[in-house]
């Protein structure tokens, strides 16, 4: 059952990404929603008198038949003029008895924000980092690796009219992230009311995804307050959108497969193929150590130039686009897998021809890592056909022509007898379906509803495409998503300076496993921004750092009170893949300050050493997993290249890396010349319609 509510989250997604470029099709309403009073609810302004009102009261939570800490939960004003009813949700839980309501404290305390844009934060309490997690069949199980057993911990539901957060439909939703950073500020003045010494304790400020986006955007409206609410001590962003939706989607599609060659079968001419793509797209950066210069902002990509006609095909589906769109249904996680090829309006023919070809390739499937045959297809120019969109051909790719992800007999789900879906979020994850946790029945049963003092004017749902502006209608401008916002990359100098001069920390982590965001493009957005005087950080990362039973859990680089950490085997949600590591990781080096990886004045190496072959190649890639997981339910199973061919690949790899690198630093030596913006145009009025529709439900469900 719990499957069948996010079967229908991916129609309604991809009915929205079609009405984008679909001028016919009528605009969707957008909700409305209020707060709910329920009794006891106290008069006048905020005050430690409403900790009462707030109080989710022991055993009022179903299904909860483990202890909790104290917690509470509600809806609190954001004040915004003319729009009363637009709210903040939010469920606060104590890691020790009488740690939220001390006055006396001076305990750092922490909030959570998940991304989207639109995602609900419940996600993260629910199903990453929170004391009580849902299971796979919607029990649910306390946590012991929760982050809330080490500080007080808030996951608020944002910006407003997101999960329990309520909105006015008439005008009510964020404009932009200005106005998104207004709201919380005012939602934090209302916060510390209600909790006084959270006003004066050390905040760390944490989150994912998009909310790379939003925790800048807060920050910078904490440091632009003469009197800020807070006090922000440090912030930490996991697989974040710092950069342009191009940058952290795009332009990492070679580190993708040089960190899961899988994708692409270890074929070496593939590899050059899509690395001559990405040069032409102007996404080959150069990350040097020290870093000399600034990057070009990454624009739009460049379109194919057959023209693009997605509608029409979506409307006359195939058998094969209709397998297709199951595939891209049923993978929970990765509603784009198997979004096909972008043609502009294939005959049959060509869509048969295609499919002949490819199912040649499966009957011969005992020769698991054929080669594909590149005949035919762009060589020194973009492609036509995908333009600068390379992380959609990989996925095309991988999907046509890899292992496992094109299995056919071995896929026990029968509407997907050809696929193992792309799982974006976690690449190592090719089962079908990867994922069916759904937090929905929990917290939209009438007794939830109740205990969280939720609001009832509306159903809580994990995502909503997120009408900035109170519109579906994306204004000139915008990123893909609908933010009129410049991403943060624009001003994280700005950024940087107010952090060092208010002794904030900046701690930037990222799953290895995420194809969403990539670490690449945080590496990017590090060695592009200048802070403690230096730009970037002057050595590569290489540190390996370990959890707590010893087991190698990624890498760690810190700088100038900004650390960078590399999640080994983790995915887009580092914590539900990997709650162990994150555990240590959040304990260390966010809550703490473990000297693993830091770089000091005097030394010349980091802490804890250096590990050299252990991030390699320019992306900085540390190596995938070699095992995919695929099949589903009692089936699942592990499918592995012969260790000959992984070998074979990592010393072509190897043989890469060294020629290009001595290459690099006889250019170095000749020319200071650095990243060039070559292949990356601006589309003016297309952009917005183009873009949407491309990116389609990928852009539209980054968590
Ligand atoms: C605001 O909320 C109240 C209930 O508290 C509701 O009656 C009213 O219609 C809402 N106003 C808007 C504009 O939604
Ligand atoms: C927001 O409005 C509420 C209710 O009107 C009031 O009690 C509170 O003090 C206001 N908060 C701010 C930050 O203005
Ligand atoms: C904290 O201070 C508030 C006044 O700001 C007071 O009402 C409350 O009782 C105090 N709480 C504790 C636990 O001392
Ligand atoms: C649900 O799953 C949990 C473990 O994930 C298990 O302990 C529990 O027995 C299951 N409950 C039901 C009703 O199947
Ligand atoms: C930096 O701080 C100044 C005030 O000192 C403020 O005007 C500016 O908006 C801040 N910028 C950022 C990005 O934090
Ligand atoms: C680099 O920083 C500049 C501002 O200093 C910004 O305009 C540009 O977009 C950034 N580029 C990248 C790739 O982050
Ligand atoms: C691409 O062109 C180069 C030189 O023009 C040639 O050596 C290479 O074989 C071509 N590759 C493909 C896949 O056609
Ligand atoms: C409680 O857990 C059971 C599984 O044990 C699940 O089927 C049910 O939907 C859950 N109810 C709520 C309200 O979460
Ligand atoms: C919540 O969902 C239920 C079941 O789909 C529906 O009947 C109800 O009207 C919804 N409530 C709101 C407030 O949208
Ligand atoms: C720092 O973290 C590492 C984990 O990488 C751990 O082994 C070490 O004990 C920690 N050091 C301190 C001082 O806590
Ligand atoms: C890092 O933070 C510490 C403590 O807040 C501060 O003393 C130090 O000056 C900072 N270093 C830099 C380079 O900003
Ligand atoms: C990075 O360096 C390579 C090799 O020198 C060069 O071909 C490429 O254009 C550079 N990338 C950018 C974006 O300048």
């Amino acid at each position: 059952m719990a499957g069948l509510s996010i079967l229908a989250r991916s129609f309604a997604l991809l009915a929205l990404a079609r009405t984008v470029c679909s001028q016919s099709v009528q605009p969707l309403p957008i909700p409305n929603s209020f707060p709910h009073d329920y009794p006891g609810k106290p008069n006048g302004d905020f005050s430690p008198e409403w900790q009462n009102y707030y109080l989710v009261k022991d055993g009022s939570l179903p299904n909860v038949t483990f202890p909790l800490s104290r917690n509470w939960a509600g809806s609190i004003t954001v004040n915004r003029t003319n729009h009363p009813n637009d709210t903040l949700f939010f469920w606060a839980f104590e890691h020790k008895k009488g740690s939220l309501t001390s006055n006396a404290t001076d305990e750092p305390w922490a909030i959570w924000l998940n991304g989207g844009p639109g995602a609900s934060s419940m996600l993260g309490l629910l199903l990453e980092n929170g004391p009580l997690l849902v299971t796979d069949n919607g029990s649910l199980r306390s946590n012991n690796a929760s982050w809330a057993n080490l500080v007080d911990y808030v996951w608020v539901d944002q910006p407003v009219g997101t999960g329990y957060s309520t909105a006015e439909s008439d005008g009510g939703y964020v404009f932009d992230e200005d106005e998104m950073g207004a709201d919380f500020l005012n939602f934090l003045r209302n916060l510390v009311k209600i909790f006084p010494s959270l006003a004066t304790r050390p905040l760390l400020l944490t989150g994912e995804s998009y909310a790379g986006t939003y925790i800048p955007y807060i920050t910078k409206a904490l440091f632009s307050t003469p009197q800020p609410p807070v006090n922000l001590s440090k912030i930490a962003i996991g697989n974040g959108a710092i950069g342009s939706v191009t940058e952290i989607e795009l332009l990492p599609a070679v580190s993708i497969i040089e960190t899961y060659p899988q994708l692409i079968g270890y074929d070496a001419e593939v590899y050059q193929y899509f690395k001559t793509q990405a040069h032409l797209c102007g996404y080959d950066f150069n990350l040097t150590y020290p870093q000399q210069g600034k990057f070009p902002s990454v624009g739009d990509p460049s379109p194919p130039t057959e023209p693009f006609r997605a509608t029409a095909l979506a409307k006359q589906p195939s058998a094969l686009l209709k397998k297709r769109f199951n595939a891209l249904i049923h993978a929970v996680e990765a509603p784009e897998a198997g979004i096909v090829r972008r043609d502009a309006d294939p005959t049959r023919a060509e869509v048969e021809a295609r499919e002949q070809k490819r199912r040649a390739w499966l009957a011969k499937k005992n020769s698991l890592l054929r080669n594909r045959d590149l005949s035919g297809r762009a060589n020194g120019t973009i492609d036509p056909w995908y333009g600068c969109f390379l992380t959609n051909e990989v996925q095309d790719y991988a999907l046509n022509f890899s292992m496992p992800w094109n299995l056919s007999q071995e896929i026990v789900v029968p509407s997907l007898d050809d696929y193992g879906p792309y799982n974006v979020y976690n690449l190592v994850d090719a089962r079908a379906p990867p994922l069916a946790i759904d937090p929905s029945i929990f917290l939209n049963d009438a007794k939830t509803k109740a205990a969280l003092h939720a609001p009832t004017s509306k159903n809580w749902t994990l995502q909503i495409n997120y009408p900035f502006n109170s519109s579906f209608t994306h204004i000139n401008g915008s990123n893909p998503f609908g933010d009129p916002s410049i991403e943060p990359v624009a001003f994280l100098d700005d950024l940087a300076t107010n952090a060092t001069e208010h002794g904030v920390k900046v701690i930037i982590y990222l799953g290895n496993d995420d194809s969403v965001v990539p670490h690449i493009s945080s590496e990017i957005s590090i060695q592009n921004t200048t802070f403690g005087g230096i730009q970037g950080f002057t050595r590569k990362p290489d540190t390996p750092w370990y959890d707590d039973s010893g087991k190698f859990a990624g890498v760690v680089h810190q700088e100038r009170n900004w650390t960078y950490i590399l999640v080994a085997e983790a995915g887009h949600e580092v914590p539900e893949y990997q709650p162990e590591s994150a555990f240590v990781m959040y304990r260390e080096f966010i809550l703490g300050n473990n000297q693993t990886g830091l770089l000091t004045n005097s030394s010349a190496t980091a802490i804890g050493g250096e590990d050299s072959s252990l991030v390699v190649g320019p992306n900085n890639i540390l190596f995938g997993e070699n095992s995919i997981l695929y099949g589903s339910g009692t089936r699942t199973s592990f499918y592995a290249a012969p260790s000959a061919t992984i070998a074979s690949w990592r010393s072509y790899f190897a043989g890469v890396v060294a020629t290009e690198s001595a290459a690099a630093a006889s250019a170095s030596a000749t020319a200071g010349d650095h990243a060039s913006s070559d292949g990356i145009v601006s589309f003016g009025e297309a952009r917005v319609w183009w873009i949407a529709a491309s990116f389609g439900v990928a852009a539209a469900l980054t968590l």
